[in-house]
């Protein structure tokens, strides 16, 4: 069965065609083709993603990426000329904010038929409404036009489920990891640009949120003190980079925020404005050279990572966690990760993290989610295009 993965929650464009199969009544995918283009340079300048940007600019890529990718499969067999009447009016309806869209979608029918294409996984939310709205509704024009169901798809579980890949999945037949082979219940920490959260993964599409930021994510604070160290959008890794050239500081301090709070939130509001006034303080005593940029993003980085560690292995303790999964943007950053290998190793579990190309948005991780979602409960995870739609603060 092929399956056709859209995601556009936030300043990614992406598409990809699986072909999923059951083996031994485990779910199995080969990656056919897997395709995104990333917004990060248009968004750069304004240092942060502008959702009208962002919707412009998925409205602009996603149908260059649908092409593309039925090319790549070959699939303009079944060619249709003519669109019916009613397929017609369902495309005006369905882009009624989109109306330059109409005509792209027809032509796209004109050329490539019904593919070989069984269902749409889209990404519903959550994320920037603007955004998500570009690719749900061009699944739904999708669902019309080729007549099949969609498998609307949470954001977060993709990022979940993005540790399933393996290595060079694109080159395997059999791209997933064998699912029953990951324990469970494990303990998912997903950090990203939007999100920071501690889930409780009990079985496969049966989570919990046992915590999570009650401000700013992770992500985002990297970002933001990577502005006030000038650094350009997204700063994260720059910042990642030079805490790597830091050095310890007693005069370069900062608070540990929540570290105490015997609960599983987060806040790393305070810690941004800490950093601000450390700035401040370090430019009047005209001391703000590469060295102390360094030394502060050293400082936030050990600071970031103290906490998410001791909130972690507190959740990983009272729920008996068989494994930890870390996933999303910032599960990019080597020094949180190789902290969190040395706990796991102390406590003999194993970590789970995305292939390095899965760490930021994609839609191979939301085609992996929708289809665990579909391997677990079958048909009843098709919503009809009508009532698919998009939910900015979608919850796992
Ligand atoms: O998951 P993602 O691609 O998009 C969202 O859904 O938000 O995450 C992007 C975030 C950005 O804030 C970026 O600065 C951060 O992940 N990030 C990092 C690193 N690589 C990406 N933060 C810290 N260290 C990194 N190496
Ligand atoms: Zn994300």
């Amino acid at each position: 069965m092929k399956i056709l993965s859209i995601e556009t929650s936030c300043d990614e464009s992406a598409v990809s065609i699986v072909d999923y199969s059951l083996e031994n009544n485990q779910p199995q995918i080969h990656v056919l083709v897997d395709l995104v283009i990333s917004q990060i340079e248009t968004h750069a300048e304004y240092g942060g993603v502008f959702p009208a940007l962002a919707k412009r600019e998925h409205k602009k890529n996603l149908p260059l990426l649908i092409t593309h990718a039925l090319e790549k499969i070959n699939s303009n067999n079944n060619k249709e000329q003519e669109l019916s009447q009613e397929k017609r009016d369902a495309l005006t309806h369905i882009f009624e904010r989109e109306p330059e869209l109409v005509p792209i979608f027809q032509k796209l029918y004109e050329d490539f038929g019904t593919p070989d294409i069984q269902a749409i996984i889209v990404t519903h939310g959550p994320g920037l409404a603007p955004a998500l709205w570009v690719g749900v509704n061009i699944a739904r024009a999708l669902s019309v036009l080729w007549n099949i169901p969609i498998i609307p798809t949470n954001h977060m579980e993709g990022h979940i489920t993005s540790i399933l890949l393996q290595p060079n999945y694109l080159e395997k037949p059999k791209a997933l990891v064998q699912l029953d082979q990951v324990k469970l219940p494990i303990i998912a920490l997903l950090i990203s640009g939007g999100h920071t959260q501690l889930v409780l993964v009990r079985d496969w599409c049966d989570y919990e949120i046992i915590g999570e930021t009650i401000d700013d994510a992770v992500g985002e604070a990297f970002d933001k003190v990577a502005r006030m160290l000038g650094m350009e959008y997204p700063g994260g890794p720059k910042v990642s980079k030079a805490a790597q050239q830091g050095q310890e500081n007693e005069h370069i301090r900062l608070p540990r925020p929540m570290l105490h709070s015997g609960d599983y939130r987060f806040s790393f509001s305070g810690l941004k404005t800490a950093v601000r006034y450390l700035v401040e303080d370090l430019k009047t005593q005209d001391n703000f050279n590469e060295q102390i940029i360094s030394d502060v993003a050293r400082e936030f980085e050990h600071s970031v990572t103290e906490v998410l560690v001791k909130k972690t292995l507190k959740a990983i303790d009272e729920y008996g966690a068989q494994g930890l999964i870390i996933a999303g943007g910032v599960s990019a950053n080597k020094y949180i990760t190789e902290s969190f290998q040395k706990e796991c190793d102390n406590y003999g579990i194993p970590l789970y993290l995305p292939d390095r190309a899965m760490c930021g948005d994609n839609s191979l991780m939301i085609a992996v989610a929708g289809i665990i979602n579909y391997w677990k409960h079958g048909e009843q995870v098709f919503v009809d295009q009508e009532h698919v739609s998009a939910i900015g603060n979608l919850k796992l």
